[in-house]
């Protein structure tokens, strides 16, 4: 994948306004702030072209990234608290509107940040990434923040609270330090059957 060749293509803030698509997709998930869209801009060798933000709820649509024929797609966070009902109800319709509709999702990186226990909402993002059976992989978040080892020891623990399977691939990740970029990577070009 030539990352350089990135391009911003579009953001929808409802269902409706999804495009149709049938290109590969890698998606990003998780909680507001976990650290989604500094992951993709890592990613893509880019500073700002996926806007970052210290106060949650920064990314409020779905945006779409194009890469030569397929496309890495950056989703509102989930968990903050400081939304209203309408609002919760609109990200819920845009979630559902993308996850459940006909496309092709390759791969979907959940992150998790590597300094907590896992919460009921990443655990409920599991299981509906599951039950819908999209492929998903695991990028534990911020992994500058603890040393390798206890990062290592926790990543193994959220793994288990999370019920993750086995089979399901996990990497530890730090946007700031540009650790584990390579290995995340890889698992999306093992996916893609590079
Ligand atoms: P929403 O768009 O609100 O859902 O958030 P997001 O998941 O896209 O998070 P974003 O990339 O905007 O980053 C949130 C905050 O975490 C920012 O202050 C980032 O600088 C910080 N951050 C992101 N990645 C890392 C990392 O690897 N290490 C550290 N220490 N901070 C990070
Ligand atoms: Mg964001």
């Amino acid at each position: 994948i030539n990352y350089n060749l990135v391009k911003f293509t579009m953001s929808a803030g409802t269902a409706e306004q999804l495009p149709n698509n049938d290109r590969p997709e890698i998606a990003f998930v998780g909680r507001s702030n976990v650290g989604k869209s500094s992951l993709m801009n890592k990613l893509f060798g880019r500073k700002d072209l996926v806007k970052v933000s210290s106060k949650p709820g920064k990314t409020t649509t779905i945006n779409f990234f194009a890469i030569g024929g397929m496309d890495f797609v950056d989703l509102p966070g989930y968990g903050y608290a400081r939304v209203n009902a309408t609002e919760k109800q609109r990200w819920d319709n845009l979630m559902d509107g993308y996850f459940e509709g006909e496309r092709n999702i390759k791969l979907v990186v959940a992150l998790v940040d590597i300094r907590h226990d896992a919460s009921p909402l990443d655990a409920q993002m599991i299981g509906y990434l599951e039950s819908l059976g999209h492929p998903y992989a695991i990028a534990f978040t911020k992994a500058d923040k603890l040393s390798h080892s206890r990062g290592v020891a926790q990543a193994r623990l959220l793994r288990e609270q999370l019920c993750v399977d086995e089979s399901v691939r996990s990497v530890l990740v730090s946007s700031l330090k540009g650790t584990g970029i390579d290995d995340l990577k890889k698992v999306i070009e093992e996916r893609l059957n590079f």
